[in-house]
Formats: C-alpha cells, sequence, structure tokens
C-alpha cells in the first residue's frame, strides 16, 4: 500500500514511533526512522530493515534544535531519494501544575513539542514541495483540548501543535502538502511513566477521568493495532482530500468533551 513512499519517522525507538516505522516498513515504504535514543532507535530500523518488505535505516535527532533537523532530514532525503511522508510522535510529557510550573520546564516542554514540530514540518514541507506534494502527521493531544491540572505545560504546548497544524495545513495546501494531527490514547511507555509517577489516588482519579471515557474497552489502545493502521492510512494516497484536521485515535476518549 505505500510501495515507493519515502518516509521519515520521528520518535521511532518506542511507543507510537516505533509502531508506526514498522507498519510503514511491512506496508512497503522507505523509511528513517529518527530519535534521541540512539541504541533502540537503531536496533528498530535493523530489524524493520531486515523483515522488510520496505527499506529501513536510522540517523538521530533532536527535533528541538534546528541545526540537528535540518543535517538529519538532509541525510535522510539523500537515503530515501525525496520526502513523500513526515510522520512526528516525537515529544516529551511532565508533570506540571499552573500555579507553579517553572520557566525551565515551561520551556523544556515548549522546546521539544512545539518548536521541535515547527522545525521538523518546515523542512519536510521545503523537501516534500520538491517532491511535488506530500502528508505530515503530527501528534496533538486531548490534553490540548480540556483543562489538564497536573500537566500544565504539556497541554499548552499539545494545545500550540493543534494550532501550528490547522495553520501550515492551511499555508501549504497550494503546494499539495496535508498537514494533519493525531490525538491518540494509547498504552505506550510515555503512558506508563505517567502513570508510574503518580500516587495511587492520582491513578485511582485518571482510571475515571481518562479510561472510564474510553467507550471501546476503558484501556488504552495497542498501538500496532490501534494507531498503526491510521497512521498507514494518513501516509497514503487514500487519505488526499483530508487536512488541517485533529482525529482522534482513543476509543471515544474525546467523545464526551
Ligand atoms: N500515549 C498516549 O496515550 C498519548 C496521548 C496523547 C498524546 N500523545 C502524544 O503521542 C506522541 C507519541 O507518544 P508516545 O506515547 O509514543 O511517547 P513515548 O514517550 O513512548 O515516545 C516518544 C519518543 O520520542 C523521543 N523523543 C523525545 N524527545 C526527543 C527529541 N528531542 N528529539 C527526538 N526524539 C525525541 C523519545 O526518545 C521516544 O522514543 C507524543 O507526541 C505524545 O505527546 C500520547
Amino acid at each position: 500500500m505505500l510501495k515507493g513512499k519515502r518516509i521519515i519517522v520521528t520518535g521511532s525507538a518506542r511507543g507510537m514511533g516505533e509502531a508506526t516505522l514498522n507498519a510503514y516498513v511491512q506496508a512497503g515504504a522507505d523509511v528513517v526512522g529518527m530519535d534521541i535514543t540512539d541504541d533502540a532507535g537503531r536496533s528498530i530500523s535493523k530489524k524493520a530493515n531486515k523483515t522488510g518488505p520496505g527499506k529501513c535505516s536510522y540517523i538521530h535527532v533532536d527535533v528541538s534544535d534546528k541545526s540537528s533537523v535540518d543535517d538529519s532530514f538532509l541525510k535522510a532525503v539523500e537515503i530515501l531519494g525525496g520526502l513523500d511522508v513526515l510522520a512526528h510522535p516525537a515529544a516529551i510529557q511532565r508533570a506540571s501544575d499552573a500555579s507553579n510550573v517553572s520557566v525551565e520546564d515551561w520551556d523544556l516542554m515548549f522546546s521539544v513539542n512545539v518548536k521541535g514540530t515547527m522545525l521538523t514540518n518546515q523542512i519536510a514541507y521545503k523537501y516534500m514541495k520538491e517532491s511535488g506534494g506530500g502528508s505530515i502527521i503530527n501528534f496533538g493531544s486531548i490534553s490540548g483540548l480540556r483543562p489538564e491540572p497536573s500537566a500544565s505545560a504539556y497541554s499548552a504546548a499539545k494545545g500550540a501543535v493543534h494550532s501550528w497544524t490547522r495553520t501550515a495545513s492551511g499555508t501549504w495546501g497550494k503546494d499539495n502538502i496535508r498537514v494533519n494531527a493525531i490525538l491518540p490514547a494509547m498504552a505506550t511507555p510515555m503512558y506508563y511513566a505517567a502513570r508510574e509517577r503518580s500516587t495511587e489516588e492520582e491513578n485511582i482519579a485518571a482510571h475515571w477521568r481518562n479510561n472510564v471515557s474510553i467507550s471501546l474497552g476503558q484501556e488504552y489502545g495497542n498501538p500496532e493495532k490501534d494507531l498503526a493502521p491510521v497512521m498507514v492510512f494518513f501516509a497514503s494516497d487514500s487519505s488526499r482530500f483530508i487536512t488541517g484536521q485533529l482525529i482522534p485515535v482513543d476509543g471515544g476518549q474525546t467523545a464526551g468533551l
């Protein structure tokens, strides 16, 4: 389904990035995985390349650093021979209270999650324009739609990703480049890390707030089964008339907002 597509996946060392990279290679695409965590990133790409039928390699990136993004994308485009798709799950999450969130935490969240989205999207746009079009798939969050008392900076940053996604789609549509954002609810290392740093009381509250609203099973999704097929659809020409959208892939979690 993706034979001939040239794709970069950020955050490919684990979680949704890993599931996305594997699905793209299995669908026949040529893929470059990128992450800041090199050992896992390299071994995931190596394994995917062996399994095929698509091809896969790995390049280090820090998405919050312009020169790292520019260098890595240049190398990737040289390997791929152009660029058709950017899947951009790379992000971080930290707990923070609106009353006392520190400037350091605020800057970190905006640097990786918002600046990282702008930098990767901007350079992808440049290469996709040369290819005659493309698809950029960002990652927003239900946290960017609703009050998020336990993660104020993350929530604000994801709201900014939503706005950026709409603006980029409106600006680049004339170049046949579509930009959408997935709003997932998936059981990944980020999800388990949030549970681990919470008290039992907070986890019970989170269960009632987050899991109970997932009408399809009341559990966070499986990245391979529940997210990867959607990522393949947004990388494929089947989604050619969809842009500027925030797409919840969350078992119904946002339906009650
Ligand atoms: N897990 C969920 O339920 C959930 C819910 C809402 C939104 N999201 C969003 O979905 C996306 C994927 O989340 P996940 O759960 O797979 O996360 P994850 O933490 O499991 O994986 C994120 C990956 O990004 C990489 N990364 C972090 N900082 C980086 C940087 N500066 N440069 C390059 N790579 C970097 C990490 O090394 C990691 O491999 C994120 O944007 C997240 O905010 C997740």
